[in-house]
């Protein structure tokens, strides 16, 4: 089977993480959050995945060249002169994912998180005989996604809405789609909109499918929900395969400690918490609620709740980060400074506190 996988788009919520790395290559978990879905789709047999990108594919393609191997994956890139939206890209990858076998094929958003149960959804899109099957989720804010109206005993999906201005439901295009060959036929090679040009006429030919998502989702596209969406995979992690989660009386909660990153005497840390690969944390700090990316180091008794700390940077002694401050690559904060919600653009020394959340150019 194949595999396409959206990575269009500058990922602008998700700066100034994103003024470093392309958004799929953003550490989630201590991993690029593409090789989450990378991996997934491999176990359920997928030989082939595509990348249907715009920028920077130099980038993407390099550091994928390794995982290539170590996973024994195909990943090639489809590179779009202009943006050609969500459903464009599907056209322009069109000989690759039609190959003749008559399979369908996959197609994810870049930024959403789940235990991707493919198995589940080849089975569903296989007994209904439509053309897709899309993988929704309930939400309590539908109006930013797209709404599926959908035959509850069936599946059978009766409307599409895409980011409606008034309440039509509360079930939510996920983002992770099985589609056969033949919905190439409908889409033209220019920018087009799989939610609001493809599926609702799917749907109107009743051969559009939804499958409720089993498990926890999120679209981590934004620093709020990039940390609830830590929780959740947390969460799961604790209930599939729990030994992969820290242990020891200075871990509180779900905690994911990378194997080379270092935890000084007399620290606490959780819950919520991630510690990517070659972190030094000194003694006495306080971590709850955040992601610290590779190489960061936080100084003795600092403490960071509900933040992102970027790349190779350094956290003071005694500093205290906190309300969503995110810093990116390379950023240096002083002894005792305090960030209340700071969002601090990279290579940047940050010597005096930031009383309210900003952006600190
Ligand atoms: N190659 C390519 N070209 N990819 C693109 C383009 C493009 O022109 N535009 C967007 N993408 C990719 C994004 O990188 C992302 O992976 C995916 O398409 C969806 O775009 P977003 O910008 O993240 O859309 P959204 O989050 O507002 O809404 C989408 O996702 C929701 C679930 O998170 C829609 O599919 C909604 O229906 C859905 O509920
Ligand atoms: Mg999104």
């Amino acid at each position: 089977m194949k595999a396409l996988i959206l990575v269009g788009g500058f990922g602008t919520r998700l700066r100034p993480l994103t003024l470093s790395m392309p958004k799929p290559l953003v550490d989630f978990a201590n991993k690029p959050m593409i090789l989450h879905q990378i991996e997934a789709l491999k176990n359920v047999g997928v030989t082939e995945v595509v990348l249907a990108i715009n920028y920077r594919p130099e980038v993407m393609l390099n550091f994928l060249k390794d995982f290539e191997h170590q996973l024994g994956i195909k990943i090639t890139c489809s590179q779009e002169t202009e943006p050609l939206g969500t459903a464009g890209p599907l056209a322009l990858a069109r000989d690759v994912l039609a190959d003749g076998s008559g399979e369908p094929f996959f197609v994810l958003n870049s930024d959403v998180i789940s235990e991707y149960p493919f198995s589940q959804l080849i089975q569903f899109h296989k007994s209904h005989g439509g053309e897709a099957t899309i993988m929704v989720t309930k939400v309590d804010e539908p109006s930013k996604y797209g709404v599926v109206v959908m035959e509850e005993e069936t599946g059978k999906v009766e409307r599409f809405v895409e980011k409606p201005k008034m309440f039509v439901g509360n079930k939510i295009n996920a983002g992770i789609y099985l589609i056969n060959p033949s919905v190439l036929d409908r889409i033209e090679l220019k920018p087009t909109s799989i939610e609001k040009e493809i599926f609702p006429k799917i749907a109107t030919d009743q051969k559009l499918f939804a499958m409720v998502l089993p498990g926890f989702w999120m679209d981590i596209g934004q620093p709020r929900d990039y940390i609830t969406g830590l929780t959740l995979y947390l969460d799961s992690l604790r209930k599939n395969s729990p030994s992969k989660l820290s242990k020891g009386v200075n871990i509180v909660g779900n905690v994911l400690v990378h194997e080379s990153a270092v935890i000084g005497e007399g620290c606490l840390i959780g819950p919520d918490v991630a510690v990517g690969p070659g972190c030094v944390v000194e003694p006495g700090v306080r971590l709850a609620r955040c992601t610290l990316m590779r190489g960061v180091r936080i100084k003795k008794h600092a403490c960071i709740t509900s933040s992102i700390i970027g790349w190779h940077s350094t956290v003071g002694q005694w500093a205290r980060i906190e309300n969503m401050t995110i810093l990116g690559e390379d950023v240096h904060v002083g002894d005792e400074v305090y960030s209340n919600g700071g969002v601090v653009l990279p290579h940047k020394e940050i010597k005096s506190s930031i009383l309210k959340p900003e952006i600190v150019m």
